[in-house]
């Protein structure tokens, strides 16, 4: 099954980050996990952190959900907006941090591409186009803050995916989620100009 990369134009938001090469692992794993997806047949499904919003626009483009989208950058829930109108699809877009202000185990799919560099602590509290990359130390401390709390936003069949660099440290990721029953599987990686990127996927144990 094909997912189509959505056309996106980002001319009016400098600072937003342009989708990259970590943008399109992720897409090109949603189109691995499509027929995964389609079964599942999600009712809600949220993209945290969307920028361009690309990947939340090509889930809402072949999935029958409600998609949501967030970013702490309120440029890019207008270009999350937009993208999704030009794609004549419909995603909810959010200026929130990360996803703390839904209610509880709502979404039966959330991506997320975070900012997954390893910074000084101080960078991710900057704003505009460093919020997209400085993940602080161990480039997680972001991300952790959505990996401890998968159990309370996922429903019981809910999964999420996530891009992460080696840098972050895949076995000290599933330990983490391994706590509150997740398991995670490295469904692509990729190396890219010196990076080697991952998406995981986590879903609870049965
Ligand atoms: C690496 S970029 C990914 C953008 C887009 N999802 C993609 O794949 O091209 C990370 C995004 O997360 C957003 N972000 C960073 N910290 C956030 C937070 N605490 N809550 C919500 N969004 C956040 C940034 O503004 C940026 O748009």
């Amino acid at each position: 099954m094909l997912l189509k990369t959505p056309q996106y134009d980002l001319r009016g938001h400098p600072e937003v980050y342009e989708p990259s090469e970590d943008s399109f692992l992720l897409l090109d794993a949603l189109e691995q996990e499509l027929g995964f997806l389609e079964a599942l047949e999600p009712l809600f499904a949220l993209e945290i952190g969307s920028g361009s919003g690309v990947a939340i626009t090509a889930l809402a483009s072949c999935l029958k959900c409600e998609c949501f989208a967030t970013d702490i950058n309120p440029d890019a829930c207008e270009a999350t907006a937009e993208t999704a109108a030009l794609n004549r699809t419909r995603v909810n877009c959010i200026n929130m941090d990360l996803l703390f202000n839904f209610r509880e185990n709502l979404f039966d799919v959330i991506l997320f591409n975070p900012p997954y560099v390893v910074t000084d602590s101080a960078e991710i509290r900057g704003c505009g186009l460093s919020r997209a990359w400085a993940g602080g130390c161990t480039g997680r401390e972001i991300t952790d803050q959505v990996l401890c709390n998968l159990q309370n936003f996922l429903t019981p069949k809910g999964v999420c995916y996530m891009v992460i660099l080696k840098e972050n440290n895949i076995d000290e990721i599933t330990s983490l989620v391994r706590k509150n029953n997740f398991r995670s599987e490295v469904i692509k990686d990729r190396k890219i100009r010196g990076e080697h990127l991952f998406i995981l996927k986590f879903s609870k144990n049965v």
